[in-house]
């Protein structure tokens, strides 16, 4: 039997999602409930908004509130945990670690004894590029080295070996997702990038375009094609789905395991001002400034476990697709 939404109800899952108000969060809720998925919706605002979750699924609680959230899960019936609560700054990582590994690695923790105290068995955890550190070649592969610079990463390193523990411990499986670089905003409209301050590069070449204040390259004698950075720009939506198909694969029995999530294809930071450019219509003021601090020059993914373990494909790869997203939700933002 199919639901109306082409959905088969027996693949419909109970699915709890932390930090479901934030920007991957909130992209990967929207999926979910397309999908015919029963999702609830675990924030506490800090960070994410309450205008990303749809009506009824919010519930406003905190990371380290175990016993709410073993009940919460309790009633319910969660299935499985999408994990993506979590600070994000590399560069306040390196002034305050301290909130970095008591929000990330004890919330993470609160979290995990929460579903053993609600039988819980699964959890597909927001993970990143970042474990790599300065990687010695491109593009990285899952087995490459796990060497941290900065507080941000290693604490995303601790929760992956909690991870490991709980799983030969307590049987919970695990996919850990290593992201590389999100970007974009849903097709549909409505859901995009906001962060308070932006610190990303495709926000803040469309705000250069919008406001005339020129934004500043961090650095062009990198020993890269036109000395500016290489970054794997990875659409939201497929990042979203990676998720869901990560979910199925635990949901089948399938092991715990890491996967990168990037496109496999690399730009600099001159390709993608010459992207917004060709999107917009409009020059991208900006100026040359020194090296942002703690920057690799280039984080590629290699992708193809993804692809070939989960059977995941980019919908969106194209470079001008994601920034078309981008720069819809920016207008609409700004209206
Ligand atoms: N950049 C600029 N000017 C800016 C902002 C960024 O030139 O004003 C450059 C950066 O130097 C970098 C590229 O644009 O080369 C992308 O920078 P972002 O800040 O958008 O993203 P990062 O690659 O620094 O960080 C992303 C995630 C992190 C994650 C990291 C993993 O945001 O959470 O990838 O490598 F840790």
């Amino acid at each position: 039997m199919l639901l109306q939404s082409g959905v088969d109800p027996v693949h419909s899952r109970k699915i709890l999602v932390t930090g479901g108000a934030g920007y991957i969060g909130s992209h990967t809720v929207r999926l979910l409930l397309k999908q015919g998925h029963d999702v609830v919706v675990v924030d506490n605002l800090s960070k994410g908004y309450r205008h990303n979750v749809p009506e009824g699924r919010l519930r406003e609680l905190d990371l380290t509130d175990t016993a709410a959230l073993a009940s919460l899960m309790g009633e319910h019936g969660t299935e499985a945990v999408i994990h993506f609560a979590a600070f994000i700054a590399v560069g306040e990582s390196m002034r305050e670690p301290e909130r970095y590994f008591a929000n990330n690695v004890s919330g993470s923790l609160s979290l995990l004894t929460a579903m053993l105290q609600a039988g819980v068995k699964h959890i597909v955890f927001s993970s990143t590029a970042a474990v790599y550190g300065n990687p010695a070649s491109s593009p990285i592969a899952e087995t490459f080295p796990i060497q941290p610079v900065n507080p941000y990463g290693e604490s995303k390193v601790m929760v992956e070996t909690m991870l490991r523990w709980f799983d030969q411990i307590h049987g919970v499986t695990s996919v850990c997702l290593r992201y590389f670089n999100a970007s974009g905003a849903d097709p549909d409209g409505g859901l995009g990038e906001e962060h308070e301050p932006e610190t990303h590069l495709i926000p803040l070449l469309l705000r250069a375009v919008m406001t005339g204040k020129p934004v500043t390259v961090f650095g062009a004698d990198y020993d890269t094609p036109d000395g500016t950075c290489i970054r794997d720009y990875i659409h939201v939506n497929d990042l979203a789905q990676a998720h869901i198909l990560a979910v199925e694969h635990l949901s089948g029995g399938g092991a715990s395991d890491q996967f990168n999530v990037g496109t496999g294809t690399g730009h600099t930071v001159m390709e993608m001002i010459h992207a917004v450019e060709t999107v917009t219509g409009k020059k991208v003021p900006y100026t040359v400034g020194p090296r942002r601090e703690g920057d690799p020059p280039g984080l590629v993914a290699a992708s193809d476990k993804l692809r070939s373990r989960l059977g995941w494909s980019p919908e969106f790869a194209d470079l001008r697709t994601i920034v078309q997203h981008a720069w819809n939700f920016a207008i609409a933002r700004k209206a």
